[in-house]
């Protein structure tokens, strides 16, 4: 059993000064397979300890329908930290931001979140009845490994409300957990004095300036001990931007000014990861974040010291040899294999997602107005709506008001527009187009990540001012929601002539699986499976082109590759494994 506890100015573990010395992997963004592995390389930096979010939606897809196998099994993952002699740190929010969908909070929640609102709280209270004792069974005074456990999360730049945040402190140690709990904020004086907690330890989170950032968390707290609990090593790409990265040295001096402060840090991210299927989140621009709309990409390799596929970079060892001055090294991580040689993946089958509605849709609806995805009761993917244009009539404008996140219009089987949403990065983006009546009218409707900071959660996806025709409404529609969280076999022998998005498949042929780098260049927009595994969406806009194939989804010998593309023109139809990653 270890004892873990804060003492003015420092931490003690065993009753000995303590630094903590952590870095950020989420379960939720590896293969569990290759937990172990990252979780070695992370030690082999240095690292003393682990940090992880715990993303509730991921959880709880549906109201009480809970999920901890696979990429939700938290618990295992905290085995794989302690087997690889790591300690934890567990931020259980409810609210994680992390760039994920929704900032981590289900989509099923109705009114008001992240307040003392009564039905929030009802949601978060039965969610911790089932999470904290399964966390609290890891904690190092019960022969586990974990530390320390958050409340909330940077509150301040969201809030005020001192009730909502005393209640999750409550909550938490109600339900077993006898660890030292924390608050992470930015280090000024409006998010400190929302953010923190009486009694519960207050941290800050910056990328440079440590000094002058432990300086303003002093002023609030002069007797924690110093935290920088999210050290921004790096950052995310939205599709649209240019790729970001930090140069290593300048991060490596960052870390550097931290550890000679005496603080303790955790590195955000040690290894980024993917945001795998529809998991990725998007940001809002402007002061009231009501400037347009961007969503984060599926890579989230963050330029962290180790890469999207866990490999050590450049800035890996920078950063091992700044906490050399500090801790004991272990051994440097062993060698990881190449990945994947390059080769071409000839797409040979293909059929239209129109004509197997019957396979990967489900059942339709009927509504005067056209529904959002949160009335269907489907949380990601895609939806398709029909309705008949009324006619005789000449061709006037049809639009689609408050769209979210993006729509594809098919006219009597012709495809006529790309609507987006205000701020999205689209090439193909129209505003309205002119059709004459009587039309039969189909409209294709991709929900992007929710917005995972800011005060927009809790958006509603699809389209929500309802479709016009001019000023007047179009009214009668049939909905089949399209989730394709996962992919059924498709019936490939229907292939033919129509219209709307292809589903292509080709089979790549492996005598070792290798982590791969699957290259959509002259690709338009859609989304990879690799034998059933969503490996998240692509887009011709970039900055990412090449999507990350971990190595446990391939077998040896054949493996299916299906691509969805929303937009079938004229490329060659076939997939190139990549040599490397390519971010933009
Ligand atoms: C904040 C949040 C994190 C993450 C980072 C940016 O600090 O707490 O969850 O969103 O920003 O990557």
């Amino acid at each position: 059993m270890t004892e873990f506890t804060v003492a003015p100015h420092g931490f003690l573990r065993d009753g000995r000064p303590h630094r903590v010395l952590s870095g950020a992997v989420h379960y939720f963004r590896t293969h569990p397979d290759q937990w172990a592995e990252r979780l070695a390389v992370a030690r082999a930096m240095g690292l003393n300890t682990v940090e992880t979010y715990v993303p509730w939606n991921l959880h709880e897809p549906t109201p009480g329908r809970h999920d901890f196998d696979g990429l939700a099994d938290v618990e295992r993952f905290l085995e794989r930290a302690a087997e690889a002699g790591l300690d934890a740190i567990v931020r259980p929010g409810p609210y994680i931001c992390a760039e994920w969908e929704n900032g981590g909070l289900p989509s099923w929640l109705e009114g008001p979140v992240r307040c003392g609102d009564s039905g929030y709280l009802a949601a978060v209270d039965h969610w911790f009845d089932v999470l904290v004792p399964r966390l609290a069974a890891h904690q190092v005074t019960r022969g586990g490994n974990v530390v320390m456990v958050q409340v909330e999360n940077e509150y301040g730049s969201y809030g005020s409300d001192a009730a909502y945040l005393a209640h999750l402190r409550d909550g938490m140690v109600a339900r077993g957990v006898d660890v030292p709990l924390f608050t992470s904020d930015g280090a000024s004086a409006l998010f400190l004095t929302g953010g923190v907690v009486p009694d519960v330890l207050a941290t800050a989170n910056f990328g440079s300036r440590a000094e002058e950032q432990f300086a303003e968390l002093r002023a609030h707290r002069p007797h924690d001990p110093l935290f920088c609990m999210e050290f921004w090593c790096g950052w995310f790409d939205h599709w649209g931007d240019r790729h970001t990265t930090r140069d290593p040295a300048d991060a490596a001096a960052a870390l550097a000014e931290i550890l000679g402060s005496g603080a303790s840090v955790n590195i955000y991210m040690a290894h980024g990861g993917t945001n795998f299927g529809f998991w990725a989140g998007a940001n809002a621009d402007g002061d009231l974040h009501d400037g347009g709309y961007r969503p984060t990409t599926t890579s989230y390799d963050y330029d962290a010291p180790m890469d999207e596929a866990g490999r050590p970079t450049e800035k890996y060892w920078a950063f091992r040899e700044v906490i050399g001055r500090y801790a004991p090294l272990p051994p440097p991580p062993a060698t990881a294999p190449d990945p994947l040689a390059p080769r071409t993946v000839p797409m040979t089958k293909s059929v239209r997602l129109f004509d197997v509605l019957d396979v990967v849709g489900g059942t339709e609806t009927s509504s005067p107005q056209v529904p959002s995805f949160e009335e269907v009761g489907q949380h990601q993917g895609f939806l398709l709506h029909r309705a008949a244009l009324p006619g005789p009539r000449p061709a006037l404008p049809l639009r689609v008001a408050d769209l979210r996140d993006r729509a594809q219009l098919y006219v009597d089987g012709v495809e006529r527009a790309t609507f987006a949403r205000k701020g999205l990065a689209d090439r193909r983006g129209a505003e309205a187009v002119d059709v004459a009546g009587p039309a039969d009218v189909e409209l294709l409707v991709e929900a992007m990540g929710r917005i995972n900071y800011g005060p927009l959660f809790g958006e509603r996806k699809g389209v929500l001012g309802g479709v016009l025709h001019e000023r007047q409404f179009l009214h009668g529609w049939r909905t089949t929601p399209i989730p394709l969280t996962h992919l059924p076999d498709l019936p490939w022998e229907r292939g033919g002539a129509g219209y709307g998005p292809v589903f292509f498949g080709g089979t790549l042929d492996v005598e070792e699986p290798r982590d791969a780098y699957l290259s959509l260049a002259g690709w338009g927009k859609g989304v990879v499976w690799v034998n059933g595994f969503n490996l998240g969406r692509f887009w011709e806009v970039g900055p990412q082109v090449t999507l990350y194939l971990p190595r446990p989804v391939l077998r040896p010998g054949v493996n299916d590759v299906v691509v969805l593309e929303l937009h079938p023109g004229d490329n060659d139809r076939s997939i190139a494994v990549a040599p490397g990653p390519h971010l933009g």
